[in-house]
């Protein structure tokens, strides 16, 4: 009769198989129309159904679970189990993943996929911060960033002279934005839009995507191609947490996992040509640089950059990675 009851009736049988399972909290600081947020949500759901329920995923987005900084010691403390952290905050928890903050690494978000996925390359990088409780599973794209500005557009390492230009929390991003010739502001990402319309920034860098869901366009409303990098974003998760789950039901992860990032990849390039349509329509002016210009400002940074064995080893797996 009690069996009859749980197979009569599926959606409760989800339900409680659901409230009995683990929900892992995601941190994330993007809304939820962005890429991220899909494909994390989808992998959310793809897993409770592999798994019956046993493991479920809830998507924070808008930073409410705290910004990136904040919320990578939260995995690693146990207290929120899996985040999205830029490339550049595990630069500063292991400097070896600097050499995928560098400007000039990556020649596209396929070379940049291959590489960050590849086990042979970053196997090593991504268990190296176990000893933290904080494991790295591979990313998605940031895409390509440029700077934009307020003032009007930029296209020399000369116009952005006196500039405050705002960079992620990133020494190497400092010295970067540094080299192609502005005054560089590192900030937390959520604090960007109105220290640009306060005045205290002049501008920033990102993507399109975030140019537009964060509405930076509209207070920035020049966007200069400098596409001086390709940046990554981590997943990470404590590591505490998928030591417990079984090899049945992490096979299930992995592979959701890679179904997401792909997913991903494939949203990546339409939301771009989405939000530069959007950006325009809102305003804002697109204009092309001296890319030669800026390219050569950035080139010793590789030298500058690399300073351990491990980067420069990581560095050279990957530029032999490119077509
Ligand atoms: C992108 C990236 C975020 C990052 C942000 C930033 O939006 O996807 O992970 O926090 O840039 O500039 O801080």
């Amino acid at each position: 009769m009690l069996t009859l009851v749980a197979c009569g009736d599926g959606a409760s049988q989800q339900s409680r198989q659901a409230a009995s399972g683990t929900t892992l909290r995601l941190a994330l600081n993007q809304t939820e129309e962005h890429p991220s947020f899909v494909a994390l949500d989808n992998f959310g759901q793809r897993l409770s159904e592999r798994t019956d329920g046993r493991w479920n995923i809830d998507v924070y987005p808008n930073a409410t679970l705290g910004a990136q900084q904040e919320v990578l010691q939260l995995v690693g403390d146990g207290v929120v189990e899996m985040a999205i952290v830029s490339g550049t905050q595990l630069e500063n928890v292991e400097e070896d993943f600097r050499v995928f903050n560098m400007p000039q690494v990556f020649d596209s978000v396929d070379h940049q996929m291959d590489v960050i996925h590849d086990p042979a390359i970053v196997d090593e990088l991504y268990s190296s911060l176990e000893d933290q409780n904080v494991t790295v599973l591979g990313g998605f794209t940031q895409g390509t960033r440029s700077i934009y500005t307020s003032d009007g557009p930029v296209r020399t390492p000369e116009d952005l002279d006196g500039q405050k230009i705002r960079v992620q929390e990133s020494e190497l991003h400092i010295s970067m934005m540094e080299r192609m010739g502005a005054a560089a502001t590192p900030m937390a990402y959520g604090e960007v839009y109105t220290a640009m319309q306060s005045g205290v920034l002049d501008g920033a860098e990102n993507n399109e995507v975030s140019y537009v869901s964060a509405q930076h366009f509209e207070v920035a409303p020049y966007f200069s191609n400098t596409n001086h990098l390709v940046g990554v974003d981590y997943l990470v998760m404590s590591t505490d947490r998928l030591d417990v789950m079984s090899e049945q039901d992490r096979a299930a992860f992995e592979q959701e996992w890679t179904a997401a990032h792909e997913e991903h990849t494939e949203l990546w390039a339409e939301a771009t040509e989405q939000a530069i349509a959007d950006a325009k329509a809102g305003g804002a002016q697109f204009n092309d640089v001296d890319t030669e210009a800026f390219r050569s400002a950035l080139e010793p940074m590789a030298e500058e950059a690399l300073t351990t064995d491990t980067q420069r080893e990581l560095y050279e797996a990957t530029r032999a990675a490119a077509d």
